[in-house]
């Protein structure tokens, strides 16, 4: 369901019912900048100003984690020139704006292949890591070269080495053997995400959080990235604080 009829400046939230983990595909800044006659990167350079607001947002709400899909294994299919221009963009992100997040007590993670990045994306993204580590409010999880099936194959591999060096039975594999060798492991019990949105007005998972959001929560909003801003995320948490959870049960949670 969309969100974008609502009025966003009278959202009220159950602040006792904050989703804890929000996971977002950030969707729709090429068609953004085409609708207004510019370059797609100028899509993806406003996009990032979305990061910045739905950032300290969430962080003001209480949300714990927020994970947002910045770039996918498949990205690089795009030409040449819109990937090197998203791979300059966590540079200028963090060279902004690791001062505001750090006043605001978050602490940057990053999932993803990043060694198979440009060097100075590495860096940047290794030195905001650094920089963040002792920040233990709510944690900005970049999903950065990720893909679903990439981290699942991964976790079959390591599984696979661990019975062949006989530290493991493939009787005892079970679903935390799974979620301990994903990438989000590192989250703890916050790995799920309560509440997974995606912009732009498409309805897909296009490969993120493949294992991860088996009991998520979806909404799909109209607004392409570059128009979400706190009020948006708002406007989506009051959607997913009227749903009603039941992890295969009957009762409401
Ligand atoms: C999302 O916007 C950003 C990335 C995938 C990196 P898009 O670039 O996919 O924008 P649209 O979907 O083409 O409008
Ligand atoms: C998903 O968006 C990836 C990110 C937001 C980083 P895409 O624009 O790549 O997805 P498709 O191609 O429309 O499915
Ligand atoms: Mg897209």
């Amino acid at each position: 369901m969309g969100v974008d009829g609502e009025d966003h400046q009278t959202t009220e939230l159950d602040m006792d019912k904050i989703p804890e983990h929000v996971a977002i595909i950030m969707d729709g800044n090429g068609r953004w900048a085409t609708r207004q006659h510019l370059p797609r990167v100028a899509g993806h350079k406003a996009g990032m100003e979305s990061v910045k607001k739905v950032a300290i947002a969430a962080s003001d709400l209480g949300v714990k984690v927020l994970t947002l899909y910045a770039f996918s294994t498949e990205n690089w299919k795009r030409p040449t020139s819109e990937v090197s221009y998203l791979m300059k963009l966590p540079i200028r992100f963090f060279n902004t704006f690791v001062p505001d997040l750090v006043a605001h007590n978050v602490r940057v993670m990053v999932m993803g292949h990043i060694d198979e990045l440009p060097a100075g994306t590495q860096k940047a993204v290794n030195q905001a890591i650094a920089d963040t580590k002792d920040c233990d409010g709510m944690v900005l999880n970049f999903a950065l070269n990720y893909g679903g099936r990439d981290e699942l194959v991964g976790a079959v591999k390591a599984l696979g080495q661990d019975i062949q060096d006989g530290k493991l039975a493939p009787e005892s594999i079970d679903e935390q053997a799974i979620s301990a060798h994903l990438m989000t492991a590192p989250l703890g019990k916050l790995a799920d995400p309560d509440l997974m949105i995606r912009t732009s007005g498409e309805e897909r998972i296009s490969n993120f959080l493949l294992w991860q959001i088996a009991y998520s929560e979806l909404v799909f909003v109209d607004q392409s990235w570059p128009d979400f801003d706190g009020e948006s995320l708002k406007a989506a948490i009051s959607v997913f604080q009227h749903r009603h959870r039941r992890f295969g049960g009957l009762v409401n949670k």
